[in-house]
């Protein structure tokens, strides 16, 4: 059963949280507040410099008993820390302890996505006419906006209370032709921690030219906390009855295949690790689940329901709501052993897992899926939030 969210953080009050919250390293340093409640104005302090001397800031914000750390260099969450079902804090997000690290070696751990999340075939596409190639990162392919996409430019950020809401606002302005990308697009993202400790994130864009754009959020589950060993016990459910299969490349095909009997089925909850190891030629591809899920509602006008994952041995559970169609489920699969987190481990295949709010991958070349293209005098709106429990 779930207990009520503002219960539980009651009644870890009442047993005295403040023993309990220095469970990570990372708990302590991130109450700016100091209260387990939270509500107050996010915290700024220097993160570190980029070799050109720009300065990075670091924010810590709480708020309903959720505590998290952004980077203003690449919109990064570098830490998201949520109590279990006695009320312990755990670092629930792979990140790493320095900047350094995200410059160099980063898989997107934590970042805002853009121009376009995920994969776009050969990097081309075609639009209004006009023919357009766009930066390649991955292997052919153009993934998550480029080589230098907006996981890795510094964002201006603004906080705010709002009400009950505690937040940051994030801008970047992203050039005409960046990264291969028609129009000048202006992003706004609103990262609102709610006082029930919802972490909700609202996107916004607006171009000059038509353009595509896809934005989402990289951060990387682990709800038993992060370098806490793998997440295949994990028990997920997907609100889709199909997926968009993709070819060796991770391309989709364009099919909208059946989830029923196979890995992909996530329409009741089970344990990630169960199906994982099955020798299905798309599990092949992905080295795991890397793959779209068509969320049966498909494109909402407002947040529903897409997503549960569940810790059972710690019993904190997320859920996401979101108003986008698509749900890319990534398992972790490419983590290697080579990175070190905050906790000071290594992190390795299977260790986080990526629930990607999304349009679909490569939509810009493929008529049939729900269109990302915006024009100009349109306002690029999604919406999706992120609920926790135990
Ligand atoms: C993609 C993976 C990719 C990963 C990068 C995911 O969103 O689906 O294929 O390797 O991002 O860390």
């Amino acid at each position: 059963m779930e207990l009520n969210r503002r219960t539980v953080i009651a009644g870890a009050a009442a047993a005295g949280i403040a023993a309990a919250a220095a469970g990570t390293g990372t708990a302590q340093a991130a109450g700016g507040t100091g209260s387990t409640r939270g509500g107050g104005r996010p915290v700024k302090t220097l993160f570190g410099r980029l070799a050109d001397g720009t300065k990075v800031h670091s924010w810590s914000l709480e708020n309903g008993g959720t505590r998290m750390r952004v980077l203003s260099y690449g919109g990064i969450v570098q830490s998201l820390e949520v109590p279990d079902r006695r009320g312990r804090y755990a670092n629930v997000s792979l990140g790493f302890d320095t900047l350094e690290e995200y410059v160099a070696s980063s898989p997107y751990f934590g970042a805002l996505i853009g121009r376009y999340g995920n994969r776009i075939d050969k990097g081309r596409f075609t639009l209004d006419g006009t023919a357009y190639q766009l930066s390649v990162n991955d292997g052919e392919n153009s993934l998550h906006g480029g080589a230098q996409g907006f996981d890795k430019r510094v964002w201006d950020v603004e906080p705010f209370t709002r009400g009950s809401d505690v937040g940051l606002y994030l801008h970047h302005t992203s050039v005409d032709g960046e990264m291969g990308y028609p129009g000048t697009l202006r992003t706004k993202v609103a990262y609102t921690l709610t006082r029930d400790g919802d972490w909700r994130i609202d996107y916004e864009a607006t171009t000059d030219k038509a353009t595509v754009v896809n934005l989402t959020s990289h951060v990387y589950w682990n709800l038993a906390g992060e370098s806490s060993g793998s997440v295949h016990d994990h028990e997920l459910s997907i609100a889709a009855s199909r997926y968009t299969p993709v070819d060796s490349g991770l391309i989709p095909t364009g099919e909208l295949a059946k989830v029923a009997g196979t890995p992909f089925d996530f329409r009741r909850a089970k344990p990630i690790g169960r199906d994982i190891r099955t020798a299905h030629q798309q599990v092949l591809y992905g080295q795991g689940f890397d793959h779209n899920w068509a969320l049966d509602k498909g494109v909402t006008a407002r947040p529903e329901h897409a997503a549960t994952l569940r810790d059972p041995s710690s019993g904190r559970t997320l859920r996401i709501a979101t108003n986008e169609p698509g749900l890319q489920f990534y398992s972790g699969n490419f983590l290697d052993g080579t990175l070190v987190g905050t906790g000071g481990r290594v992190y390795r295949q299977g260790d986080g897992l990526c629930l990607e709010t999304q349009h679909f991958p490569d939509s810009p070349n493929q008529p049939s899926f729900p269109s990302t293209v915006l024009r100009p005098g349109e306002t690029y709106r999604t919406t999706t939030i992120h609920s926790f429990g135990s």
